[in-house]
């Protein structure tokens, strides 16, 4: 079909370069680093599917309709849990989203005309860009250093630009892995009672810490109510179940609510129950706990992986999430070397789609999560071998 037959919004727009490279990954002879997959044998299925089965036996309500906020204990229980890292919230300012996806979606329904600004960390979360885009915005970006984002950087993109929005994710950020240090929370959380700017806090990793230290979310230093803080059971429970959710200030959550109804009525109620039985049970924290225990093993091996690399190749050094981040050398083109990667049977993500505005040629995003210990030693010394043949 012609593309001019499409909608504006979506005309000329490509599918996310992730999900089409994830496809080129499904060969089962290929090392992965490429998708932001949770491991495989970290699933609790076992446990769910206990739950599942006498929740389906002993409550019908589950297969009915829901409501659009959200199961009301599962709301209770996260307005509970975020307080540990410092947002207080009562369970009516939680919404339960279908992942924390979904919150970006919604907020972007609720507040932005085409045109409008939003201004983005450099680089930041490709799916976010993509949200973004279908609501014809126009992006200004913000760069980090090794402590996260530049907040004198920050606050004088927020005053020239004016954006309705701002979307940040603090802590083990993707791609990058960098968290944003307490002290430049608490600065963004004031500054931001100084502009008329609603802060999208996006924190699906924040509990997948591996030091055992909670940091505080900007959100908890939010004395003029601007933000709204966005969670997720994705990464430390399951993303099929498709579990998030939104804590907004209540005009907000109102506008968000309504768009949800337009979307998808409700979030999966069996999911909801499934995840707050979980944690009703117990299991939520000492599962955390062994999960972030492999992944920092994980973590260890592929930093051992990258020092053996020739020199000239930078990484930043995560203490949780998912990710690693590395540059090469500035002749060296990540998605040329991919190429040559995918035919040695590796993959990462070359990192230039997370740049919103262009650049990052030379940089690339390595999950560290779902590949085994012994696949993660593999995969490099065939990326190795793509680096040696990269002319
Ligand atoms: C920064 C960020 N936000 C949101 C999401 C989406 O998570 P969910 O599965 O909760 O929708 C991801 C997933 O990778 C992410 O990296």
């Amino acid at each position: 079909m012609n593309e001019q037959r499409f909608a504006r919004r979506l005309r000329n727009m490509q599918g996310n370069v992730i999900r089409e490279i994830l496809k080129l990954t499904q060969q089962p002879d290929i090392i992965s680093f490429a998708g932001g997959l949770p491991a495989p044998d970290s699933f609790p299925a076992e446990e769910l599917a206990e739950i599942a089965r006498e929740v389906l036996q002993n409550d019908r309500s589950i297969l009915q309709y829901g409501t659009t906020e959200g199961y009301g204990p599962l709301r209770e229980f996260v307005a509970d849990w975020v307080k540990g890292v410092g947002v207080s919230a009562k369970a009516e300012d939680v919404m339960i989203t279908s992942g924390s996806q979904q919150g970006i979606d919604l907020i972007a329904k609720a507040m932005l005309d085409p045109g409008e600004k939003v201004v983005v960390e450099s680089p930041t979360y490709l799916a976010a860009i993509q949200i973004l885009r279908t609501y014809e915005t126009s992006f200004a970006v913000v760069h980090n250093d090794h402590a996260g984002v530049l907040v004198d950087e920050l606050e004088s993109v927020i005053a020239k630009e004016k954006p309705k929005l701002a979307y940040l994710v603090p802590t083990f950020q993707n791609p990058t892995g960098i968290t944003l240090s307490v002290a430049r929370r608490k600065i963004i959380g004031e500054m931001l009672g100084r502009h008329e700017v609603i802060l999208i806090e996006d924190d699906p990793y924040g509990r997948l810490n591996f030091t055992g230290e909670l940091l505080p979310a900007i959100k908890s230093f939010d004395e003029s109510h601007q933000i709204a803080y966005f969670g997720s059971f994705s990464k430390i429970i399951s993303p099929g179940l498709r579990v998030g959710f939104a804590i907004a200030p209540a005009p907000l959550l109102r506008k968000m609510v309504i768009g949800k109804q337009g979307t998808d009525i409700h979030t999966c109620n069996l999911s909801q129950v499934m995840v707050y039985e979980f944690c009703r049970r117990g299991l939520l924290e000492p599962h955390i706990a062994h999960v972030a225990r492999g992944y920092s093993r994980k973590l260890k091996v592929m930093q051992e992986c990258l020092a053996l690399l020739p020199e000239g190749i930078k990484w930043t050094v995560p203490e949780g999430g998912l990710f690693i981040w590395g540059e090469l050398p500035p002749h060296i083109d990540a998605g040329k070397l991919l190429e040559i990667a995918v035919r040695e049977k590796v993959a990462f993500i070359p990192g230039e789609s997370f740049f919103v505005l262009g650049g990052g040629k030379n940089t690339l995003r390595l999950n560290f999560s779902n590949a085994t210990e012994e696949n993660i030693r593999l995969g490099f010394s065939r990326l190795a071998k793509a680096l040696a043949e990269y002319k």
